[in-house]
């Protein structure tokens, strides 16, 4: 049986996996991919660190050099994680001919016109399953499997950490900050937490899906976002109340030609598929015209399933599948986008929205004056007697009718200046289907 040797560029949570599975697991994946997968070279930046996996002699290095001199290493994955120094690092790989696997979206999301072109110059392939929802295969499924399709909608829960988060506290009403040490002690968040719980995050893999799914061109940037990061207890509860969960949803829908794009935190009707996604997993619904609806649920984040993803693209790019797909399909092949982004005002919903306001009189009738001069209709009200904020405050939690983006944030801005109301406002979208799409 042919042998071909591939190596890592770190060894952090989601490296260790990947040796794992190509130093413990030869034998299956040596039957898989019809030839034995060598790991030749590990680079980390620390040899005399402490890991948790024992490696074959000569494997672990600090140089580089020692994988870009090695002709017979074809493909590697950098895993660091952030920007540079691994921008740098793939670029140099592709010019000394390797084929590269990555799990880097921020990296993609940056950079990714500028790699592929790149890859394409020197006829290489950069594989990238692991960047979006770790072990869920959704960068297959959307580029090969459903390409007979024209996706419709895609709506999906992408940061394994604030949903680990949000279940955390609805589950046991864990503290936030207890919640997001915990997702770091399990490798679940970034090196820096903040692009898991702002929306960052999600905004890259959902600007990596639209590319694929839609054709769109929209930098991950300009991606309306908000994060989990300002959620309070108090939100969790109100929504339970109300017959709903809170998850970080990501939408990317096309209407009337234009593609709907945001992330936010979103109250999602109890008991249905994504309401029920807890923990790190992640879970992507998906409508095609053809197909109808799909939804695809599992591991988002952490070293076993992320390795998983890793390791089929390394078995795809040393067969040669990856390289028929990268040649073939619209990677980032083409500039002009095939799809406009939504003005983001002009976006419909349903909101739900909490004020701290003072338990006085007229109080009411200011904050519903300002929704109805901002033409936002009430669809339902709870005012607890009992102040939860403190003395002399309560909060006043709505749910409004369908309205637009531009006209809740607008009513929001108006209430948030009356001298009744003592806190910013809470304000989030309401998802009230069960599938994608509607
Ligand atoms: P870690 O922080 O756990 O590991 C990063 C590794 O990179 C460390 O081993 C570190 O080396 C090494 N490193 C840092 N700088 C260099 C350098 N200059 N040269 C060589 N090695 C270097 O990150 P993760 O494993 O969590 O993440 C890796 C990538 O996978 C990221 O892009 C992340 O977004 C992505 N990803 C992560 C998931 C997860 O669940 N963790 C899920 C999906 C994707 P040393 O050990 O010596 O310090
Ligand atoms: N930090 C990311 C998450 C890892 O929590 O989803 C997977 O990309």
């Amino acid at each position: 049986m042919d042998t071909t040797k591939v190596a890592l560029v770190g060894m952090g949570t989601v490296g260790t996996g990947v040796a794992r599975l190509l130093c413990e697991e030869g034998d299956r994946l040596a039957h898989h991919a019809g030839r034995r997968i060598e790991l030749a070279k590990v680079v980390v930046s620390d040899t005399s660190k402490g890991r948790d996996i024992r490696l074959p002699k000569g494997v672990l290095t600090d140089d580089l050099d020692e994988v870009v001199a090695d002709p017979e290493i074809t493909t590697v994955a950098p895993l660091i994680g952030g920007l540079e120094p691994e921008r740098t690092i793939v670029l140099s790989l592709l010019g000394h001919g390797k084929n590269i696997v990555t799990a880097n979206k921020a990296l993609l999301a940056e950079y990714g016109p500028e790699l592929f072109d790149r890859a394409r110059e020197l006829g290489r392939s950069i594989a990238f399953e692991a960047a979006v929802a770790g072990g869920v295969p959704i960068i297959a499924n959307i580029s090969q499997c459903l390409s007979a399709n024209q996706i419709m909608s895609l709506q999906g829960i992408l940061n394994g950490t604030s949903n680990f988060i949000l279940s955390q506290m609805e589950s046991v009403g864990a503290a936030y900050a207890d919640a997001v040490a915990e997702a770091q002690r399990l490798g679940y968040a970034e090196a820096d937490p903040a692009m898991d719980v702002d929306g960052s995050d999600a905004a890259q893999k959902l600007g990596i899906l639209a590319h694929l799914a839609f054709g769109a061109r929209v930098h991950w940037r300009d991606i309306p976002r908000v994060g989990i990061d300002k959620l309070e207890l108090a939100d969790i509860q109100f929504a339970d109340e109300l017959g709903y969960r809170i998850r970080l949803l990501a939408v990317a829908r096309l209407v009337d030609n234009e593609l709907e794009l945001h992330v936010s935190p979103t109250l999602v009707r109890a008991n249905t598929p994504l309401a029920d996604v807890s923990g790190a997993f992640n879970a992507v619904s998906v409508e095609g015209d053809a197909v109808g609806p799909l939804l695809f649920h599992g591991l988002g984040a952490g070293q076993m399933p992320t390795a998983s993803a890793v390791v089929a693209d390394l078995i795809d790019t040393v067969v040669g599948r990856t390289a028929i797909t990268f040649r073939t399909l619209e990677l980032w092949s083409r500039r002009e986008a095939m799809v406009d982004a939504r003005d983001f005002d002009q976006v419909p919903g349903r909101f739900y929205m909490r004020f701290a306001v003072q338990d006085h009189p007229g109080v009411m009738s200011e904050i519903t004056g300002a929704l109805g001069r901002n033409g936002v209709s009430i669809a339902s009200i709870i005012q607890h007697e009992s102040g939860r904020l403190g003395r002399d405050e309560v909060p006043l939690v709505l749910m409004t009718h369908q309205t637009t983006e531009g006209a809740a944030a607008r009513a929001v801005r108006e209430i948030d200046r009356l001298a009744s109301v003592s806190a910013p406002s809470v304000r989030m979208r309401v998802h009230d289907a069960a599938v994608a799409g509607k």
